[in-house]
């Protein structure tokens, strides 16, 4: 997907896609943050911010003499985040609308680089996640702490294929390529760092020592509302992009009932959490 095409398919996300932060987003956002064991009054960078799900953490744990640079495509979900920092009364963190293969680290940070470097469930958005992400922690001062999350393989596998199966049955095959579309499931980024082992070498490989990934165990109740929250607040969204309003309002109805007539009663959401340390 461009970045065009992701910042409207995110954009268009964004009055479903933070009801989703108190069981999806937020878990991983909130560990990745105690994860990266940050210290009062460090610098952040958060690329593929969303809503703030790790973003806001980070504020609170950098409290008053730290920044968070929260970065994202989607200046509506920025817009969110941005609304939720106002509610915390967060006076540091700015919300920006960037492309985090393009950022480039302010005059307001020291020379030497950002203390921390985030991005919760975005790394296999970007377009090269190994180069972009290389970069990104390039601009981390040597020693500061860097950190992923992705999905745990496996997770949201047998709910995602059943909603693509429901939308193959209205088209043929879209050219929406999310991480857990069918088309092209095995070719995706994702499978590149889905596991342990493979997330562990991934953040070396862009730059990392130190490496730790753990799993966070998470499972939602697959309800009707939260399963639909989870296709129209997600990338999975984009498949529905050619369809008018009866046709989705079928696609909703037939992924109920196959998901029921499969006795898929509960989504996996099981995340990796990884975090290292900028080699010197
Ligand atoms: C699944 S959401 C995760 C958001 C947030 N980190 C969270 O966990 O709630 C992925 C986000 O990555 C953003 N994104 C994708 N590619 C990007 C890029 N090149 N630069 C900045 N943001 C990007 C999307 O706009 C979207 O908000």
């Amino acid at each position: 997907m461009t970045a065009a095409s992701l910042a409207a398919t995110f954009n268009a996300t964004s009055r479903e896609f933070d009801t989703l932060t108190t069981q999806v987003w937020g878990p991983a956002g909130q560990s990745l943050a105690y994860a990266l064991e940050f210290a009062s009054g460090d610098a952040v960078l958060d690329v593929c911010c969303g809503t703030g799900a790790s973003a806001i953490p980070a504020a609170a744990a950098v409290g008053p003499d730290g920044i968070v640079h929260a970065i994202d495509l989607a200046d509506d979900l920025l817009e969110v985040g941005r609304a939720k920092a106002t509610d915390r009364a967060l006076r540091n963190i700015d919300f920006v609308l960037a492309d985090a293969t393009q950022w480039e680290t302010p005059s307001t940070i020291p020379d030497a680089g950002y203390d921390a470097l985030a991005c919760s469930y975005g790394i296999f958005f970007l377009p090269d996640p190994e180069g972009n992400f290389a970069r990104l922690v390039s601009l981390v001062r040597p020693g500061g702490r860097v950190g992923v999350t992705v999905w745990r393989k496996g997770a949201i596998e047998a709910f995602s294929r059943t909603y693509f199966e429901v939308i193959a049955a209205h088209s043929p095959p879209s050219e929406h390529s999310g991480p857990l579309a069918q088309d092209g499931y095995d070719k995706h980024p994702i499978r590149r760092m889905e596991t342990v082992d493979l997330l562990g070498a991934w953040l070396r490989g862009a730059g990392a020592i130190d490496v730790r990934v753990v799993e966070l165990a998470n499972h939602a109740p697959a309800t009707e509302t939260f399963v639909w929250n989870l296709v129209l607040g997600s990338a999975m969204r984009g498949a529905l992009t050619p369809f008018d309003d009866a046709t989705r309002a079928d696609i909703r109805a037939e992924l109920s009932a196959l998901l029921t007539e499969r006795g898929i009663d509960s989504i996996d959401l099981g995340t990796l959490v990884a975090t290292g340390v900028r080699a010197p």
